[in-house]
């Protein structure tokens, strides 16, 4: 009897050490970020940019930070679009609401919509306002049917000391928090 309980005792140790192993193993792929501190800095207009970074905050819980023009865009969508082609002919980087210290982060997720084929002003004066140096930088972006364009290569241009990831894309609001995991997980 003594013997058979023993036995029971053993399988059961077996079974829940598997199970542990398991578990931290399966953590770990969606909590690569753990030990880092994050950064997830992001400008939106309309709201989708803001979606995927709330679910990017979820999932590394990080520190969100929102950037803002002093002078915000007007509501009215030609306006914006109009303006939007303006300052980039122009190179505009208009002044933010404030700033954010980065240098306590070791990864820093930059999120923006494309405008004109490329990251927003407003994301333009961040990243050239503070110093990405060694630091790594995750880009993310929403679009309106065109892709990332040229944003990742814009971003990389404007922080060439940082180590610049694959960057995660998504139509609209249709950033998957599942998709989101499989990109984090390779970053
Ligand atoms: C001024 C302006 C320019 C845009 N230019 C593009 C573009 O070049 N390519 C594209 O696919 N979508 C473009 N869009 C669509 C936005 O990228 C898309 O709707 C995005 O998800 C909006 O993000 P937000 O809600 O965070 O502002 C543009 C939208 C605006 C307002």
């Amino acid at each position: 009897m003594k013997k058979y309980i023993l036995f029971v005792v053993l399988i059961i140790a077996v079974l829940l050490t598997g199970y542990i192993v398991y578990a931290n193993n399966s953590h770990k792929e969606i909590t690569n970020m753990e030990g880092k501190k994050v950064l997830i800095a992001y400008y939106s207009y309309s709201g989708n940019t803001k979606a995927a970074a709330q679910k990017i905050q979820n999932i590394t819980g990080g520190d969100l930070f929102e950037i803002k023009p002093k002078k915000e865009y007007s509501k009215d969508y030609n306006t914006v679009v109009d303006q939007a082609q303006q300052e980039k002919q122009n190179d505009v980087r208009p002044e933010l609401v404030e700033n954010i210290d980065v240098s306590g982060y070791d990864v820093i997720f930059i999120g923006t919509p494309v405008w004109w084929y490329t990251m927003t002003p407003p994301v333009k004066t961040f990243i050239t306002s503070n110093n990405f140096e060694g630091k790594i930088i995750a880009p993310f972006c929403t679009h309106g049917g065109g892709g990332e364009s040229s944003t990742y290569t814009d971003i990389k241009k404007l922080a060439p000391g940082a180590d610049v990831k694959e960057g995660y894309t998504s139509y609209e609001n249709s950033a998957l928090v599942s998709d989101i995991k499989k990109w984090i997980s390779k970053i």
